[in-house]
């Protein structure tokens, strides 16, 4: 089925890239040797620029879009809309240093943004965070990857619902998502509560 070997090509795309990472083993081992990034050069004013061209939303709150669901046909609709790109942001399109494959780009909601401010352990419900995915362009999102904190504890990896998909159309099918799913956890174990990107945003 179509769905099937584009689901198994992906998870083999991810675990060509994560050298172990996306085993099911919860070993620690993590993306140690995948995340090495320059050090930040920007203060935290991340949420302060001006947003980027394409949206034609009020950015005001740096919350637009809120509540963000957590559930795979309700968040594909949710992301058409781009109200994420109200949100911190990093300030260019780049390769992803991690398994992502290709060119990406990270937005924070105000309250992802805030919790890594201020170095919070661990975040709180409601906190998201959006990578917009590029493949080998720079112009056109071809799918997402998103992160919601669906309670404050992070119970070990329960606290968090992923997605990820390669489709932007509202009815894409074959996203990898759930709750604590391992896929994603295994290597996102490793960062701050879960959240594994250079802060504050490059
Ligand atoms: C092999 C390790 C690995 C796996 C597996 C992985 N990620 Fe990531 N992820 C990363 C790294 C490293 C970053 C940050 C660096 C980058 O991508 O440029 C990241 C960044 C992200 C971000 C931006 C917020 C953050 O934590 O930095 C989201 C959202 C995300 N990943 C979602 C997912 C989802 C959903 C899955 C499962 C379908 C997944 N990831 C699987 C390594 C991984």
């Amino acid at each position: 089925m179509m769905q099937m070997s584009k689901a198994a090509g992906l998870l083999t795309l991810l675990g060509t890239m994560s050298a172990g990472c996306s085993d099911d083993a919860p070993s620690g081992n993590g993306s140690s040797g995948v995340v090495s990034r320059p050090a930040p050069t920007k203060d935290d004013a991340g949420g302060t620029e001006t947003p980027p061209a394409g949206p034609a939303a009020d950015c005001t709150s740096g919350d637009e879009g809120a509540p963000v669901p957590s559930s795979a046909a309700a968040l594909q609709t949710w992301l058409q809309d781009r109200a994420y790109q109200c949100w911190a942001r990093e300030s260019t399109v780049h390769a992803s240093t991690g398994p992502h494959g290709g060119n990406v780009r990270v937005f924070l909601n105000a309250s992802l943004q805030a919790s890594l401010t201020s170095g919070a352990a661990e975040h709180p419900a409601g906190a998201v965070a959006v990578k917009e995915l590029y493949g080998s362009g720079k112009e056109t999102v071809t799918g997402w990857a998103v992160g919601v904190k669906t309670q404050a504890a992070s119970s070990g990896g329960q606290g968090w619902y992923w997605y990820e998909v390669f489709d932007t159309a509202p009815n894409a099918s074959g996203a990898l998502e759930g709750q604590n799913k391992s896929l994603c956890t295994n290597c996102h174990a490793s960062g701050r509560d879960f959240v594994l990107i250079t802060h504050p945003l490059r």
